[in-house]
């Protein structure tokens, strides 16, 4: 499916995009666009999640190979970056590092009861891993002069929300490891590392937690311009491995609908009024 390219704003850039594994992933989004906007492109994740999951399924829609790795092992890291230098011929352009998993929400331990073998695991898979990404490509200099890596991130890297466990401080630790390898990794070779910190969009695993349902529903009302979506993550994603945002890095830009930046919307409070008065009718009902 080498679909018509739009604007052909990646013409010429070879990138890897992590973290696909079925059609709710933000990756997949991203990994479409990046082909639409006439990127080489190449596919990863885990073996375990390649087995399961839908990954081999896009590399043969969009037409683009697969390599494996998981991204908390080094040895697959160097590897992965060998291969696609091999496969493209040159150097990477850009990297999406969307990557996550936390065994203690999954688990749903909350966060003053975590396991710390977990505990441990989240914050490798989830944050350390993009560290480890980066010093790889710094140790084989895979990467071209104004590279693009971005991230994904969410706003409980800053603020409390009850819900998201041991990934909040995974999370933060992610949108360090941005600033300080952004700093180094800009004045060594002008590679750009940049965090987006996304609205919810509900992936495969969240569809059964009501919580997770209620929290989307809040945080649309709550958001502006309403949730973006992953096709919205996707598109802003090219912008930050295009040429149009060379002047970006150590950033977290937040593609939330302007949720980071709201107290109380008029929307929220519109839904909330409709709320309160159901339950007021109700109660002078019972009365
Ligand atoms: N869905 C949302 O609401 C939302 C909002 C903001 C940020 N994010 C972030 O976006 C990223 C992608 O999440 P998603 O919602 O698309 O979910 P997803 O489950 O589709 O993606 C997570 C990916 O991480 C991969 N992964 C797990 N362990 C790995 C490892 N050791 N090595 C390599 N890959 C591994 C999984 O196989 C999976 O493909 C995550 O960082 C997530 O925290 C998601």
């Amino acid at each position: 499916m080498r679909t018509t390219e739009l604007h052909n704003l990646l013409k010429g850039k070879r990138g890897i995009v992590f973290g696909v594994i079925d059609s709710h992933s933000l990756a997949w989004q991203v990994a479409c666009k990046c082909v639409q906007e006439g990127a080489d492109l190449l596919l990863t994740n885990t073996e375990q999640a390649m087995a399961i999951g839908q990954t081999q399924q896009l590399g043969n829609e969009l037409g683009v190979p697969i390599i494996p790795c998981d991204a908390t092992q080094m040895a697959d890291i160097e590897h992965l970056l060998n291969e696609s230098m091999n496969v493209f011929g040159g150097k990477i352009d850009f990297i999406l590092h969307s990557v996550a998993m936390s065994q203690n929400m999954r688990r749903h331990r909350p966060y003053t009861n975590v396991n710390y073998a977990y505990y441990n695991t989240t914050l490798d898979i989830s944050a350390v891993s993009l560290h480890k990404l980066l010093q790889a490509c710094m140790k084989l200099d895979a990467l071209n002069e104004y590279a693009s890596v971005v991230t994904l991130s969410f706003i409980a890297a800053q603020k409390f929300m009850d819900t998201y466990g041991d990934m909040s401080d995974a999370k933060a630790l992610l949108e360090s490891i941005v600033r300080n390898m952004g700093g180094v990794y800009g004045q060594k070779k002008h590679v750009r590392v940049n965090a987006i910190s996304q609205s919810p969009t509900i992936t495969r695993a969240e569809q059964g937690f009501k919580e997770v349902q209620y929290f989307h529903r809040f945080a649309e009302q709550m958001s502006p311009l309403g949730l973006a979506s992953a096709e919205d993550c996707a598109k802003l994603c090219v912008m930050m491995f295009s040429d149009y945002s060379r002047g970006i890095t150590m950033q977290t830009l937040y593609n939330d609908g302007g949720f980071s930046q709201t107290v109380m919307s008029g929307k929220f409070i519109e839904f909330f009024r409709d709320t309160m008065e159901g339950l007021n009718t109700n109660n002078k009902d019972e009365i």
